[in-house]
């Protein structure tokens, strides 16, 4: 966030030490001057998006087109409640090209429309990654029909095809997807094996090319605070920015779990990034739990969300914090982690969960 900085750090500050919030300072705010956002949605000023707005900060969702095309309460909460939105899945490689020259945009422009009937910003979500690629690509190289030369000639045309296509539409691109591991070491993937450590500097160099203006990105998780995995990514970016390539933000995607505590230092890391810099994000915070949820976990997933989002507040240059899904009727979480799941912010009746009071109250006392 840029706008509010000063007064947002003295309020936080005293959020911390009292350990409640000043409830005055939310009550006299300015909620006439909450803009136009809630105007145009013709809803009340006190929305995520109002109170993000005020902050100077972007509030996102992924989406899921299937539930936007389906589900009327979900539907109206998006346009309601972010002024950013990500495709959770339609524009990943998979979804673009299932036949191998036959893109398919549509469900992808259909998410672009939305955001711009809604007065939107659109986040791309991602050029380059090692999951979700095509059948035919990953077929391909297993078999050796697609070599190494032919596997970067590819994926050069994917990032022109995709980047070109949404050219002007979105203000920050996921250009390279988890490129490190858990340890620190360049992920190995068919990206490194076959064309080496440098398509990293060569996506992005694409990727400016295909929209010069967009703000580009690499994004990972379990980078949300200090440790192996986000110092190697300190370094890699260090060295990018050595070399002139065009990066321009960290995006800390903020997939944490009560059961693993949260790291204090989230706000340490994000002023290192950008003393290099870059602007950050927080690009897919859920707060997944083992099931079933009860009342303290659920406030520790609310401390989870603000610790995220505070860091963010307070920073100089975090422009964007987006939640991976706002409800739990549709969240990635059970499907992935076995036993886990009540990660969002609403719960699946699309009731307001703690963790969404304290997003609220934590956007209200730093706008
Ligand atoms: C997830 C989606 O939420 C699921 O619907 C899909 O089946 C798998 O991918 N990191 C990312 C996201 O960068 O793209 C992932 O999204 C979650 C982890």
């Amino acid at each position: 966030m840029v706008a509010g900085a000063a007064v947002a750090a003295a309020v936080l500050v005293s959020l911390n030490a009292t350990g409640a919030p000043a409830a005055p300072v939310a009550s006299v705010a300015p909620v006439a001057a909450a803009g136009q956002d809630a105007a145009v949605q013709g809803g009340n000023a006190d929305t995520l998006r109002a109170l993000a707005k005020r902050a100077g900060l972007k509030i996102g969702t992924a989406v899921d087109m299937s539930a936007l095309n389906n589900d009327a309460t979900y539907k109206d909460r998006v346009a309601a409640e972010f002024n950013s939105v990500t495709a959770e899945n339609v524009m990943k490689w998979s979804e673009i090209e299932p036949t191998r020259g036959v893109l398919n945009f549509g469900p992808a422009d259909q998410l672009v429309a939305f955001a711009k009937a809604n007065g939107q910003s659109v986040r791309g979500h991602t050029l380059l990654w090692h999951s979700q690629l095509p059948g035919w690509l990953t077929e391909g190289v297993a078999s050796g029909d697609i070599d190494s030369a032919e596997l970067r000639q590819l994926l050069k045309q994917h990032v022109f095809d995709v980047a070109g296509h949404f050219r002007g539409k979105i203000y920050q691109w996921d250009v390279a997807n988890e490129v490190i591991d858990d340890n620190g070491q360049l992920r190995d993937t068919i990206w490194l094996q076959k064309l080496g450590p440098g398509y990293i500097a060569d996506v992005f160099r694409w990727a400016h090319q295909a929209d010069p203006k967009a703000k580009l990105y690499i994004n990972d998780y379990n980078v949300e605070g200090l440790n192996a995995k986000a110092d190697a990514y300190y370094e890699l970016v260090k060295q990018l920015k050595a070399d002139r390539v065009p990066i321009h933000g960290f995006g800390m995607q903020g997939h944490l779990g009560v059961q693993f505590g949260f790291d204090g230092r989230a706000l340490q890391n994000v002023q290192r990034f950008e003393a290099l810099g870059l602007e950050t994000s927080f690009t897919e915070v859920d707060v997944r739990m083992l099931m079933p949820a009860d009342n303290p976990k659920l406030h520790a997933q609310a401390n989870g969300y603000s610790i995220l989002l505070r860091a963010c507040l307070l920073a100089k240059k975090c422009t964007s914090f987006t939640v991976w899904g706002f409800t739990d009727k549709y969240s990635w979480v059970p499907g992935f982690f076995t036993g886990q799941g009540a990660a969002n912010l609403l719960d699946e009746n699309f009731g307001q969960k703690p963790a969404y009071q304290a997003v609220k109250e934590t956007l209200a006392l730093a706008g």
